[in-house]
């Protein structure tokens, strides 16, 4: 581990801290040079995201915070493929992102399920599209209900769901099409603390188990910090990158069963520095 990073953590605020971080060291995503500009109203130019530049490594799980307005969402829909930079690039694997597909699985704030249907089908559905065997894919999706806590709920329909639940479903229904990167836009962000708690302990407890790439979107420091194995902080509109930093309470939580990691100084140092970023911003 880089002996300097945690002293160059508490350096004073204005440069731009990036940090290699240890153990993730090959490339998945690499974003150059990306701005991304709409076109509001009267035709005036809107930019979005100005000169983002970093590279997302294999096993990284990314929280991206910023505040309102400031291009998180845009970012994502650019890695999911769903709009294009205005200029720079984003490739994955050395391949220029085009277009939407099941390699880069997008999980939203109010998932898109099929209502009416169950949630064994609701999972199944990639997989039985992509034409995968029928014996196979109930195999995977009983695999994928068990990772999500949802096996005894396999045959409810959607609408009799909580929200929790509904992410859990939509979080099986992504992950089970193996993408290489898992990208979710504020996931949690409307529901209640105790059902939030519990979906952030089930995607730590994924991310580790499987070694998925995750970019994760979320105006929560604390859920940030407690998720990431990686922090990035866009600035306020437009969107540039302002601090990038490693950290370790979400795999430290795993490792050493570390529970109450929340309340410790360190993890308070690290809450206040990210606030503050977040605040000078909306000052
Ligand atoms: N389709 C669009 N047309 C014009 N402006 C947009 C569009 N989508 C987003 N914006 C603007 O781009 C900026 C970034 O938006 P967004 O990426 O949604 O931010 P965040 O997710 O961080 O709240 C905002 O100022 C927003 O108003
Ligand atoms: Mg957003």
């Amino acid at each position: 581990m880089n002996q300097n990073w945690k002293e160059q953590l508490y350096e004073p605020m204005g440069e731009l801290l990036s940090v290699h971080n240890i153990g993730y060291d090959e490339e998945l995503i690499s974003i150059q040079d990306v701005n991304l500009h709409y076109t509001g109203q009267a035709g005036k130019k809107i930019t979005a995201l100005e000169n983002i530049n970093f590279n997302i490594y294999r096993g990284e799980f990314i929280c991206v915070i910023g505040p309102s307005g400031c291009g998180k969402s845009t970012l994502l829909k650019i890695l999911a493929g769903f709009i294009k930079p205005s200029t720079g690039k984003v490739e994955l694997d050395g391949k220029k992102i085009e277009g939407v597909d099941w390699h880069r699985g997008v999980v939203f704030q109010n998932p898109p399920l099929y209502e009416w249907l169950t949630v064994r089908k609701n999972i199944s559905f990639g997989p039985k599209m992509r034409g995968i065997p029928k014996a196979e894919y109930e195999e995977l999706t009983d695999q994928y209900l068990e990772k999500v806590g949802l096996t005894e709920f396999a045959d409810k329909r959607i609408y009799e769901l909580s929200g929790g639940m509904k992410q859990r479903v939509s979080i099986a229904r992504t992950l089970i099409n193996d993408p290489e990167v898992l990208l979710m836009d504020e996931p949690f962000g409307a529901l209640d603390a105790l059902t939030r708690e519990n979906v952030q302990d089930m995607t730590r407890k994924i991310w580790w188990d499987t070694n998925k790439t995750i970019l994760f979107i979320t105006h929560d420091v604390e859920e940030a910090l407690l998720l990431g194995s990686r922090v990035i902080v866009l600035s306020k509109h437009p969107g540039r990158v302002i601090e990038d930093i490693p950290v370790n309470f979400s795999r430290r939580i795993i490792e050493e069963n570390a529970k109450d990691i929340k309340f410790t100084e360190e993890f308070y140092k690290y809450r206040e520095r990210l606030l503050r970023r977040i605040h000078e911003q909306t000052a």
